[in-house]
């Protein structure tokens, strides 16, 4: 494939950043740097240069085999990072929306074998290259919305040997993957229902069955519990965070999604990558993130499915935290892995401006997958994944124009897809 591109005419070139920035929190969420008139060149899938078009004659470009591309009326922005998802999954759970539709809550679901055990009944009855061909599918379809680096979690296995068998299907699409994938061990994501009255039990399997196993094969990156009302408590979560911070897995925290329980407090002990989810965060859950590394992640589809209150987005942001966005992809709380929706929530439900929900899903993604240094902005050496939206009159038109295909093309490794 033709490895160098040049955009050209581009109206609007948004979330430029020479200054190495890690994140954006508090008032700089709303910076977004932007270049009227714009070209970029990507060469080996990187980001070469870009500037104003007056200056594109000082740019050393190559003579033949660029792909070059009219953008005229079109925004380009860096592609979004999806911090947080489940995308590896057996089955849709439809006849359980039918349910909370009628009255059911998601707790009271999952209380009765439904929910997360009722999809793992289904991943334990699936083989490997079954999960693989579906979840590549879903994996291809998120990029063809703007998606550039994603994570993937386990967590709906609950034996040993589909737990392995989930992260060895994110390890095969890792490899063919054209975006970067981070994985993450979510195998206290429930209880199996065989060890409802024997919680230490099952932590016990995970720590000296499944955690060594993974280790040996390199199959995770990060380390994830479900630490919430009827599922991990603060102790039991820490038992697995310790356990797995010693073969160097870092934490990533599903956390008060259902209840004031402790979630926060446990990830920044534990100095957790994120904490993700928050739709219950109070002046004591802030305090605490304030003084942390962990960065804040909420997860806007679910909020909107489930009928659940939206992390209080404004106000962290107001307090001076960085925060972000994902999709939470999975098949009970957020079917549907577009990125362009999620802004779209931020912006409507949890008044973040389109800049914030922008930096949210970009470069604060990236923090929360420690990809900072190569993905989330428009800079020089950045791998260039970049999102071309169709013409549009502002770059507000992106979240204004929810469920809707506002992107035209994308951009990976300097490829035109
Ligand atoms: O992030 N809350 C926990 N885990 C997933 C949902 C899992 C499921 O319902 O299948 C989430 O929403
Ligand atoms: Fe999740």
């Amino acid at each position: 494939m033709n490895n160098s591109l040049l955009i050209k005419n581009i109206k609007q070139l948004v979330g430029i950043d020479e200054n190495g920035r890690l994140l954006r929190k508090g008032s700089e969420m709303a910076e977004l740097s932007g270049i009227e008139n714009a070209f970029i060149y990507c060469k080996d899938g990187l980001i070469e240069a870009y500037g104003k078009m007056e200056d594109i004659s000082t740019i050393d470009i190559e003579t033949s085999n660029v792909t070059e591309l009219d953008a005229t009326n079109k925004t380009v922005l860096p592609s979004f990072v999806d911090s947080h998802t489940h995308l590896v999954f057996a089955a849709t759970r439809e006849e359980e929306f039918v349910m909370r539709i009628k009255g059911k809550s998601y707790e009271e679901i999952a209380a009765a074998g439904g929910g997360i055990l009722n999809s793992a009944k289904k991943l334990q009855a699936m083989s490997e290259d079954e999960l693989f061909d579906a979840a590549l599918a879903r994996l291809n379809e998120v990029i063809s919305y703007g998606t550039g680096a994603i994570e993937i979690k386990s967590g709906y296995g609950l034996t040993v040997n589909d737990e392995i068998k989930m992260l060895r299907v994110i390890k095969r699409l890792k490899e063919v993957s054209p975006i970067t994938i981070k994985a993450t061990f979510l195998g206290a994501h429930a209880f199996p229902m065989e060890y409802k009255y024997d919680h230490q039990a099952y932590i016990k399997l995970i720590i000296e069955e499944m955690l060594p196993q993974i280790a040996a094969e390199n199959l995770a990156d990060y380390c994830d519990v479900f630490c919430d009302q009827g599922f991990y408590n603060p102790e039991e979560t820490s038992q697995v965070l310790e356990a797995a911070a010693q073969y160097g897995l870092k934490a990533k925290i599903h956390g008060n999604e259902l209840g004031y329980t402790g979630g926060v407090q446990t990830a920044v002990k534990h100095k957790a990558l994120s904490v993700d989810h928050l739709e219950y965060t109070g002046d004591a859950e802030i305090d605490c993130l304030k003084n942390s590394q962990t960065m804040p992640v909420a997860l806007p589809n679910c909020s909107f499915f489930l009928g659940i209150p939206y992390a209080p987005f404004r106000k962290m942001i107001d307090a001076g935290l960085p925060v972000c966005i994902a999709s939470d992809y999975n098949p009970g709380s957020s079917p549907n892995g577009r990125m362009g929706f999620v802004i779209s929530l931020a912006c409507t439900q949890m008044k973040l401006t389109p800049e914030e929900a922008i930096n949210a899903s970009t470069i604060n993604g990236a923090y929360a997958l420690e990809l900072s240094h190569t993905h989330g902005s428009i800079s020089k050496g950045k791998i260039a994944n970049l999102i071309i939206t169709k013409p549009i009159s502002s770059l507000a038109f992106i979240p204004y124009n929810f469920g809707s295909d506002v992107i035209e093309s994308v951009v990976v490794n300097g490829n035109l897809m």
